[in-house]
């Protein structure tokens, strides 16, 4: 079977921050960029973020649009996509907007090593996956594949982006870029070190350039799978 279409979602400061180093999320997109996301996301069967941007930014990870929820139950899917985690600890609260916000099934791939304590503490919330150990994305992936997501929408953070896009498992890059700076070492950048396969000998295709009123988004195909326009 197929591994799903993988689409990764990121907007950055100019500088290539994700974040600040504050308590406070940063604001990176505007209402129109925003909007575009939402539109993403209703076109996908899941959306996947690491459980630091779970425990850190506590996103709902909805379709916010009435109308574009209206139209997925027209075409016979649920108003919003599945929600996707995955732990190694298995530190999540139950409490989080992952889990309260909605009603889409929650998938959380877990490491075999504390799955005991996270099906505890999350049985009522989420469906709770042995991952193995350590947990291979592209086994995610292949498990996604099995329970019918045929598009994956990635939404960060830095962690769980490098792995995929290191791993060779991701088919489109949409990368916001908003106009300021961070300037502030102690925050998080859009991935970190590690081995990509597109690099100064193998560079990406630019599939779109779009300003999106202060912002720009960049789309980049990444593999053969991505369409043209
Ligand atoms: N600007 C944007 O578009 C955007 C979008 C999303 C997030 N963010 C930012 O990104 C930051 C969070 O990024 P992050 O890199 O710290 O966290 P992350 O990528 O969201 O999550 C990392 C965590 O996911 C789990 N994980 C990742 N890969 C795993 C694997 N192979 N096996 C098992 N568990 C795995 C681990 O959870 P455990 O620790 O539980 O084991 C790991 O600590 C936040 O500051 C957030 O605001 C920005």
């Amino acid at each position: 079977m197929a591994r799903p279409y993988v689409l990764l979602s990121c907007a950055t400061s100019i500088d290539g921050y994700i974040d600040d180093a504050s308590d406070q999320r940063l604001l990176l997109s505007n209402a129109d960029d925003l909007d575009r996301v939402d539109a993403v996301r209703a076109s996908c069967d899941a959306i996947l973020v690491g459980a630091g941007t779970v425990r850190r930014d506590d996103p709902r990870l909805l379709v916010r649009s009435a109308r574009r929820r209206a139209e997925r139950v027209a075409c016979g899917q649920p108003p919003t996509p599945t929600k996707v985690t995955l732990t190694a600890r298995g530190d999540l609260d139950p409490t989080a907007r992952f889990f309260t916000a909605g009603d889409p099934p929650r998938l959380v791939y877990c490491a075999a090593g504390v799955l005991e304590k996270t099906r505890e503490r999350l049985d009522r919330v989420a469906t709770v996956v042995d991952a193995g150990e350590p947990v291979d994305p592209a086994w995610i992936l292949a498990d996604l594949a099995a329970r019918g997501v045929r598009r994956l929408m990635v939404e960060g953070g830095g962690t769980v982006h490098a792995q995929f896009l290191t791993a060779g498992l991701a088919d489109e890059l949409h990368l916001v870029v908003a106009p300021f700076f961070v300037g502030d070492g102690r925050a998080p950048r859009f991935v970190g070190e590690g081995r990509f396969p597109w690099h100064p000998g193998r560079r990406a295709r630019l599939a779109e350039a779009r300003q999106i009123g202060d912002v720009v988004l960049l789309r980049y195909a990444l593999s053969d799978r991505c369409p043209e326009t």
